[in-house]
């Protein structure tokens, strides 16, 4: 067994979620540096669990900054402006009168489309609706897991192709609903772009395989003519959204969670108009995929 598997808990308690995927973690003080002890055992949990919410830690920005940090060194996130002062948080917030889907209201691996996406996301709720607003993750470790031999021996030298255009692109659904949203999304050809990566990477620290595909980012795979990549696509993503892989999240205000953009996709699902739903929010830096 890996260290990852054999290591007890003696700073923090963990509770893990059904097939372990996600877990909410107490007894760590996030506002205040963690000792080395504690900060390895939530790495620890992190690699095992994938999405950890830390519950009643209501984080100033500059805490949530220095938590971040702890983690490791900040991402760089495009296509929506930070927040002033805090050039490393984005305010993710929704309106009481607005009523297109929410920000990242489909499923999605975080800027999947860098050379180098995050290998995380930390999320600090603010204001919470009294309905809705969850959060959808899906465990894309234990869907590649599932797969039949077959299969995995035809995605194993596939490359996927990501790009930001059907979010970000001047054509995408973002660009014709800039008015309409509270929040500072910046559209761009730069958008355009494309950038390939292995369609099943290796986790770094875990040494497991995910499918890393989403259907936001993911336009196609390389070499292969788009009649034949949408259904095979298509057929994965039906795969991964069932069930058994999904841990549906519900927020309490003062939450923090931080989640691991290599081995799992997300979903913000909507159901609370009428209510305002403010997040804050940090990327960590992650590696070239393999
Ligand atoms: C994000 C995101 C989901 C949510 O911040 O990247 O997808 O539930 N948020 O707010
Ligand atoms: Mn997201």
């Amino acid at each position: 067994m890996s260290p990852v598997a054999e290591a007890a808990y003696r700073t923090i308690t963990v509770k893990p979620r059904a097939h372990g995927f996600g877990a909410e973690v107490t007894g760590a003080d996030l506002s205040r540096p963690l000792d080395a002890a504690t900060l390895g055992e939530v790495r620890t949990a992190w690699a095992r669990h994938a999405v950890l919410s830390f519950p009643n830690q209501p984080l100033s920005l500059d805490e949530l900054e220095a938590f971040t940090l702890q983690i490791g060194p900040f991402g760089d996130d495009p296509y929506v402006a930070p927040m002033p002062g805090h050039p490393n948080v984005l305010e993710v917030r929704r309106e009481p009168d607005e009523t297109l889907s929410p920000f990242g209201g489909a499923w999605h691996s975080d800027w999947s489309f860098q050379a180098a996406p995050p290998a995380a996301t930390i999320l600090r709720s603010e204001v919470i609706p009294p309905v809705g607003g969850d959060t959808l993750f899906c465990d894309a470790a234990r869907a590649y897991d599932a797969l039949d031999e077959a299969t995995k021996a035809q995605l194993a030298p596939m490359k996927a192709v990501h790009s930001a255009s059907r979010a970000y692109g001047p054509k995408s659904q973002y660009a014709r609903e800039l008015d309409q949203r509270s929040m500072p999304i910046i559209v761009s050809p730069e958008a355009d772009k494309t950038c390939v990566h292995p369609l099943v990477r290796t986790h770094p620290v875990t040494g497991r395989k995910a499918l890393f595909i989403s259907p936001v980012y993911t336009v196609g795979i390389e070499g292969m003519a788009p009649n034949a990549a949408a259904p095979l696509l298509a057929g994965l993503y039906q795969h991964m959204t069932q069930d058994q892989f999904i841990y549906r999240h519900v927020w309490r205000e003062g939450m923090v969670l931080i989640w691991d953009n290599r081995c799992t996709m997300h979903n913000a699902m909507g159901g609370y108009d009428g209510h305002r739903r403010v997040m804050h929010r940090t990327t960590v830096a992650g590696e070239t995929p393999v």
